[in-house]
């Protein structure tokens, strides 16, 4: 079987980051996640980073052109057996498209894009709440999936912190800017047969176990 290359998408908070821990170590993909690396360019204060921070810290898109140049990059560099996880990119319909070029180049294929679903109104509550870990980006929560000890992050002892754009301004924009902007990439998808919508308002668990479904079908 030729190496898999799945999507994840959803709203900020639905738990793309939460989730992908679990899916890159079970099928053995590389985590390729445009926020995280944006945040990156950001503290390293790189030319993209400087031009990055203030959309981020809106919670508005980068321009279409920067971030395809971005994953083009990564895409290329990928070995053939190199499994992916794509999560954050593509968030247009451009973007797809651009993806679809870029795969299509490597002879590589979507094989499914989970899609996950949660109501906002929990969004707004689990964003609040979130705390990150400054080394390895894992995504903690105060509410439901706090750390042992307060402020620290159980797998590498790294600080946690609140992102900029957890702000309660800039999640009302990302939410606003995710409808108009995003959700039709879910319809660019199911028209291709590749969209699996999972629910993401259950426990963390039940969701893997969701997931885990939809690729083993999407395997078939
Ligand atoms: P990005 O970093 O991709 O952020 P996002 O899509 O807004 O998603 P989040 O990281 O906020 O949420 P998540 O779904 O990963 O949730 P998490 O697992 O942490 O993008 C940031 C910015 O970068 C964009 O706004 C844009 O400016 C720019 N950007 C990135 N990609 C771009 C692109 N392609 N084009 C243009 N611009 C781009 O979970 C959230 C919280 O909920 C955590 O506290 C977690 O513990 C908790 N939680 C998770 N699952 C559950 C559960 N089942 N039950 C209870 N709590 C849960």
């Amino acid at each position: 079987m030729s190496a898999r290359t799945i999507l994840i998408m959803g709203p900020p908070g639905a738990g793309k980051g939460t989730q992908a821990s679990h899916l890159v170590s079970e099928y053995n993909l590389r985590h390729v996640a445009t926020g995280d690396m944006l945040r990156d360019a950001v503290s390293a204060g790189t030319p993209l980073g400087v031009e990055a921070k203030g959309f981020m810290d809106r919670g508005e898109l980068l321009p279409d052109d920067l971030v395809i140049g971005l994953l083009r990059e990564v895409i290329a560099g990928l070995r053939e057996d190199q499994g992916v996880l794509l999560d954050g990119f593509p968030r247009t319909v451009a973007q797809a498209e651009a993806l679809a070029l870029m795969l299509g180049e490597l002879d590589r294929g979507i094989d499914v894009v989970l899609d996950v679903q949660v109501p906002k109104e929990v969004l707004v509550e689990r964003l609040s709440g979130r705390w990150i870990c400054r080394t390895c980006q894992t995504p903690y929560n105060v509410n439901s999936n706090p750390p042992a000890a307060p402020g620290v992050c159980d797998k590498d002892g790294g600080e946690l912190y609140q992102r900029d754009d957890d702000s309660a301004d800039a999640v009302t924009n990302r939410l606003d800017v995710y409808t108009a902007q995003t959700a039709p990439v879910s319809g660019f998808y199911r028209e291709q047969g590749l969209l699996a919508e999972v629910n993401g308002n259950q426990p963390l668990a039940e969701v893997r176990r969701s997931l885990d479904g939809c690729i083993t079908s999407a395997a078939r």
